[in-house]
């Protein structure tokens, strides 16, 4: 493939050389997301020189920790989960400007002395910071958290001016729609929705973001992108992994909160929205709210709209694993579902009549994310009424990851002399195209929090949005225990009712393989 033009997503990552002087804290500095996730993004924001050129982090935590100590640990979690190597040069630049608060979620004195900390650090650093406040931990204290922000003055910092204070909310936001209204009323208490930063990471992934781009720069798609020529959509959120040391969380929350509800309803919301009338963040996400409530409540029930399954003992990468069940922390009769796919109609004149698969599931046969447009076959196409010829329906395939790019399905000729046809696949590959050096989704929305960029962010009704639809569902579920919950083997492609899902509208599955 000839060489890439320029990508308009790293030409929009020069605008970011200009981010304001921060502070960034870190609720929850010793959770693993900080670990893992955040304290890698900001090294490797540090090594492409995109970080303020005044920046402190504040890590903060219950456990009291020297500054020191929350450094050498921050390092070796660099060491070990950075994409790019660590190189110690780099570090030591970073490293000064690092530092530990220790104190309770719950507690107004650890915020005052937060707050007179971030002081200390703006007179060293002789000018004003931007205070962006990272919500990491457990949800149970997000409202002790944002509460005392309200309290101490440090949300109210520079509001009104492109530098007031922000904040971060990781999720999961909310267990239903109940208490996402409720943690949306304590944030709005204390915050502006300007400064509200909700965070999917889906939204932060290159490929997520390049679906705006394939969707809205290539206006041969717009025609085809309705009812008229779509035939359905499948969207696929599949993962290897089982719950791990995760159980935990994992047992109060099941595949539809954790990953359908918010990443999968994403990946569907980009790919159905209208075209919003600009790029801007709140043009985007009313956009996204629009198609939202514009589905279909789900059907309840036997033959309804929704499945669940839970994973049994089987083969995971040629290993053998133990059911879901078996797993740590899991109760013995624990009805939590560890796969779930839902059959969505949006009722508007763009999809009437097409349906929308979601599937998300953890212990399946393979890994992968992708969003698949089957189009409709005519009927009465020339070659496909010659019994003779084997006609694919086109499809385009927008792989999220791994492997990540896009594939059109078309047919194509045979070579020879019998009149034979087959399905082709035009592939763009972003490793082949752009080299695999893409900036993990952490990288991207801390950068955009910190410039204020809130595109890439969840807001408040579009939240509550997705809970209204998933609410009932999850309700009747957790009444019905472990009744119509399904079982399927580790290494599988999720439980039958699935494959009944779409079979019950003459559909299947795309399960491939390696
Ligand atoms: C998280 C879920 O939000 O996303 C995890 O809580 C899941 O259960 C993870 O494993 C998947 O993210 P990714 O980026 O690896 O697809």
């Amino acid at each position: 493939m000839s060489a890439p033009e320029r990508h308009p997503f790293l030409a929009g990552l020069s605008k970011h050389r200009g981010a304001p002087p921060t502070c960034l804290v870190i609720f929850g500095a010793s959770g693993d997301l900080t670990s893992r996730k955040l304290l890698p993004a900001l090294y490797n924001l540090a090594v492409d020189n995109l970080l303020p050129a005044d920046f402190a982090l504040v890590g903060f935590g219950r456990k009291p920790l020297p500054d020191g100590e929350f450094r050498a640990a921050a390092a070796r979690d660099i060491a070990k989960f950075s994409r790019r190597p660590f190189n110690p040069e780099i570090w030591s630049r970073v490293e000064a400007a690092v530092h530990y608060q220790a104190g309770a979620y719950d507690d107004p004195a650890a915020f005052a002395a937060l707050a007179s900390k971030v002081s200390d650090l703006e007179r060293a650093a002789g000018r004003a910071l931007q205070l962006v406040s990272y919500v990491s931990t457990p949800p149970t204290v997000f409202d002790a958290i944002v509460e005392n922000l309200g309290r101490s003055g440090l949300a109210a910092r520079g509001l009104g001016s492109a530098a007031e204070s922000k904040v971060i909310i990781e999720k999961p936001f909310g267990h239903d729609l109940g208490s996402a209204v409720r943690l949306n009323a304590v944030i709005a208490r204390n915050f502006r929705e300007s400064q509200v930063y909700r965070i999917d990471h889906y939204l932060g992934k290159e490929t997520v973001q390049d679906l705006l781009v394939l969707r809205f720069a290539n206006p041969i798609l717009e025609p085809l992108w309705n009812r008229a020529h779509v035939d359905h959509v499948q969207i696929t959120v599949a993962e290897e992994l089982g719950v791990g040391a995760r159980g935990g969380y994992y047992d109060h929350s099941g595949a539809t909160r954790d990953m359908v509800q918010n990443h999968t309803m994403q990946l569907l919301a980009l790919t159905a929205m209208d075209a919003p009338g600009s790029l801007s963040p709140e043009a985007i996400r009313d956009q996204k709210v629009r198609l939202l409530d514009a589905i279909r409540a789900l059907r309840l029930g036997p033959g309804g709209d929704a499945v669940r399954g839970q994973y049994a003992e089987g083969l995971s990468a040629g290993e053998r694993v133990p059911g879901y069940l078996g797993e740590k922390d899991i109760p013995a009769a624990s009805a939590t579902e560890t796969f779930s796919a839902v059959r969505l109609a949006i009722e508007n004149d763009r999809w009437a009549g097409v349906p929308f698969y979601l599937r998300s599931g953890k212990r399946m046969a393979r890994r992968v994310s992708e969003i698949a447009v089957q189009f409709r076959q005519p009927v009465d196409g020339l070659f496909a009424r010659d019994g003779r010829y084997d006609i694919a329906p086109n499809r385009l395939v927008i792989q999220i990851q791994p492997d990540e790019g896009s594939t059109l399905v078309l047919n194509s000729k045979v070579p020879g002399l019998e009149p034979r046809t087959q399905p082709v696949r035009l592939s763009f590959r972003y490793a082949a195209t752009y080299g695999s050096d893409t900036p993990e989704a952490y990288e991207r929305l801390i950068l955009d929090a910190i410039v204020g960029d809130r595109t890439l962010f969840i807001r408040g009704d579009e939240t509550e949005a997705s809970w209204r639809l998933y609410t009932p569902l999850l309700e009747s579920w957790a009444s019905a225990g472990r009744e119509g919950l399904e079982s399927y083997a580790s290494g599988s492609w999720g439980p039958g009712g699935a494959d009944a899902l779409l079979a019950a509208q003459g559909h299947a599955w795309r399960n491939t393989g390696r």
